[in-house]
């Protein structure tokens, strides 16, 4: 499936089924699926609940079963086989759903006040593309003592958590942007086993059940940190926890580290993981011993990750080894520059780090405060190009900045430099169609063109033949206290 990089639910590989493409072998199907998602990854650690890879479990139904088979299914599996107290468990619905309120409700016998309706939550799709329809959760309360009551639809995020969803699929969206009803009404249900296991466990998050426990003392013994002491310490020590698990299946499912597609993110992954290990005091290699677990954890339920064990710890290893040099480059070369004794760390230097080396820029910034530079002085000097500008300007620490902007960038420089939200709109807007369409963008000007004088006329002509050089300006942005992000956000 080309639109997805990686197995992102348990309905990828049914997809076909789904839309019409293939006739399905069996009109229904129950899966257990490895899945890997990176679209939460910088908040991985943070929370108690998110992973990256997953083993997602669910039943379909290509156009067989619809709602009034799969809401009974969900409340068995969930109350009978799983056994958790339904008294505990909310329900949402989408907002236009009355059919599925009125299942839970009359047919199931969920209280209507633990039934809630909801917009955009529960509208599951896949991607921009593909199968996609309004959906319904299954939340256990876990109680007051985990945040504010008020169902899943208002109440806090760590007290409520949704451990089952049902999928109504109706529709395909097609990389037109248009939405197609699907051949037949067709269900996929869903949840990860680590999103169920700490309720069957009866612990308070997925790194408490032992799929993550022998990961976390690993990685506490690789460190030296004591898991549960420094909340900062916790975030880096369940990264690695999760992402040597997200590693290792990875490359036993034949992925390996690359600069692009996949194995860009599979660099990605085992390089976070040794950015972390190192930030918590490690000097040395340390994936090994983090294969080496994740292989006894799962290697009994993934005979691939067993039988490959070799292979995934030389993969990861050589990986590491690589990052680790690149670290001790960057790092040499910045001491070098703060020998010196400057006040800042020039960009061309943060950048050449970064373009030459792989050398993090979050991690120059970090060396940089650990020399005892003032946080946040990453000075990116006038003159550096968009691209570096880019790469530069969305990292913690890196405030002060100033680079030579073109719209072809696609960066709000309107906004950015300060302009009022309306003018800076104009100025981009104005700019990228310049850049794209120099004649349509001309259009207003010739407009006006007749009642302009001789002198205003000629110096029309003398800007638009030296456009690139005239939007080339350089455009400082100087003393900008939000990031490059938080501006374009906000506008
Ligand atoms: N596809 C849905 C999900 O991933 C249900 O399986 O949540």
């Amino acid at each position: 499936d080309p639109t997805v990089l990686f197995t992102i639910a348990g309905m990828v590989p049914f997809k076909p089924f789904f839309v019409g493409d293939e006739v399905p072998p069996w009109p229904r199907a129950t899966s257990v699926q490895k899945c890997f998602r990176t679209v939460d990854i910088d908040i991985i650690g943070t929370t108690l609940r998110h992973c990256t890879f997953f083993e997602m479990l669910g039943n379909f139904s290509f156009g067989d079963y619809f709602k009034t088979g799969a809401i009974p299914f969900a409340w068995e599996l969930v109350t009978e086989v799983l056994g958790i107290d339904g008294d505990r468990l909310w329900v949402t619905v989408h907002e236009s759903d009355d059919e599925a309120e009125e299942i839970w409700r009359d047919q199931i016998g969920v209280p209507a006040g633990r039934i809630q309706r909801l917009g955009e939550d529960n509208f599951w799709k896949m991607g921009d593309t593909g199968p996609c329809g309004p959906s319904s959760e299954i939340f256990i309360d876990k109680g007051p003592a985990y945040g504010a009551d008020g169902g899943p639809a208002s109440g806090g995020p760590e007290r409520f958590i949704e451990i089952w969803n049902l999928v109504f699929m109706q529709f395909n969206r097609s990389a037109d942007g248009t939405t197609e009803p699907l051949p037949k009404p067709s269900i996929d249900t869903g949840a990860g086993l680590e999103r169920i296991l700490p309720v069957l466990q009866g612990v308070d998050s997925l790194y408490d059940t032992d799929l993550y426990v022998p990961l976390l003392d690993v990685a506490q013994s690789i460190t030296g940190r004591t898991y549960g002491a420094d909340e900062r310490d916790d975030v880096g020590l369940r990264i690695m926890a999760d992402h040597s698990r997200a590693m290792a299946m990875l490359v036993s499912d034949g992925v390996l580290p690359s600069n692009e597609g996949r194995g860009y993110v599979l660099r990605r992954i085992i390089r976070r993981a040794v950015r972390r290990a190192r930030q918590l005091g490690v000097e040395g290699p340390c994936t090994e011993r983090l294969v080496d677990t994740v292989v006894g954890v799962l290697g009994a339920a993934h005979p691939a990750l067993a039988e490959q064990h070799r292979l995934i710890v030389d993969v990861v290893g050589r990986e590491e080894e690589g990052f680790l040099r690149t670290l001790a480059t960057g790092t040499a070369i910045l001491e070098e520059q703060l020998a010196d004794g400057t006040a800042t760390v020039p960009g061309d230097v943060a950048f050449r780090l970064h373009d030459t080396y792989g050398f993090p820029v979050e991690l120059t910034v970090e060396i940089a405060e650990e020399a005892g530079l003032p946080s946040g002085v990453l000075n990116v000097v006038h003159g550096l190009g968009p691209e570096a500008g880019l790469a530069l300007v969305d990292h913690p620490g890196v405030d002060l900045i100033s680079f030579t902007g073109s719209a072809g960038t696609g960066v709000p420089l309107g906004v950015a430099t300060g302009l009022s939200r309306p003018l800076g709109h104009f100025f981009d807007t104005y700019i990228t169609i310049f850049w794209s369409t120099p004649s349509i963008a001309l259009l207003p000007l010739l407009v006006v063109w007749f009642g302009l004088t001789l002198e205003t006329k000629l110096a029309l002509v003398f800007l638009s033949a030296f456009w690139p050089l005239v939007i080339n300006t350089q455009v400082g942005i100087q003393n900008v206290d939000k990031s490059y992000q938080e501006v374009a956000t906000a506008f």
